[in-house]
């Protein structure tokens, strides 16, 4: 009881990063002007298409954010591979990123159901962005992890618009799914509320580490920017029912 006292809970950790200050990392030259300008490119399409819909847009984009992460595993792996160098643990990171994104959508899935057309648009965004993205780490893998770090940042905002909108009462503050409290270890009574925060602070960390790789591309020191805590998370993430 004294330790559940001191120890504070996953959304504790998460609340307390609501206060703190947008991140943005400053972009210097091509590569990065261009990561910022597709990201931003990609923002206004997203807010054209859903709006405030923010369960829908959850599901649909965590469908492209977990493709990064195992596109930069795979190539990493092959490079590793070829040049029979070691990774510095870039690969297990990158895969677990794709986990993580991965377990965001089976979440939001229990939240709210796509439309046949967003089914359609998934499918579609899929081919075209696996494609384009792994074309785009062959060619510049800094300019890869700078776009996935400029994703991170517009996702931290999408999370906590969403919480707003739960916190005004536009969305309905609903009981967290059980894969959810499963995954981020959870109290029973968690709510969704609980679970933007959680999920949002996994997107902060996804933002100060691909931020970071593109730095030490770029042969600038990892990041002057410390890295977002993650929470903590379930090893075995199937969910016994
Ligand atoms: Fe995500
Ligand atoms: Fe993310």
């Amino acid at each position: 009881m004294v330790n559940s006292l001191l120890t504070p809970t996953p959304q504790a950790l998460a609340e307390e990063r609501v206060a703190e200050p947008v991140v943005h990392h400053v972009a210097h030259g091509f590569s990065d002007q261009f990561a910022l300008g597709f990201t931003k490119v990609l923002r206004f399409s997203a807010d054209t298409f859903f709006a405030k819909r923010y369960g829908h847009r959850a599901i649909v984009l965590e469908t492209v954010a977990a493709v990064p992460g195992m596109v930069g595993a795979t190539i990493q792996h092959l490079t590793s591979l070829r040049r029979m160098q070691d990774d510095h643990g870039w690969i297990r990171t990158l895969m677990e990123e794709a986990e993580n994104e991965r377990m965001h959508l089976m979440t939001f899935i229990q939240i709210a159901q796509p439309t046949w057309f967003e089914r359609l648009v998934i499918q579609l965004v899929q081919g075209v962005f696996y494609l384009a993205f792994f074309a785009l780490y062959m060619v510049s893998a800094r300019t890869a992890h700078r776009i996935v770090g400029y994703f991170e940042e517009e996702a931290v905002i999408s999370y906590t618009l969403y919480l707003k909108e739960i916190d005004e009462g536009r969305s309905p503050n609903v009981a967290a799914p059980a894969i959810a409290r499963h995954y981020w270890k959870l109290p029973a009574d968690a709510t969704l509320r609980d679970v933007v925060l959680v999920v949002r602070a996994d997107e902060m960390h996804h933002r100060d580490i691909n931020h970071g790789f593109a730095s030490k591309l770029a042969g600038s020191p990892a990041s002057a920017v410390a890295v977002a805590p993650y929470p903590e998370h379930a090893d075995d993430i199937r969910l016994v029912a």
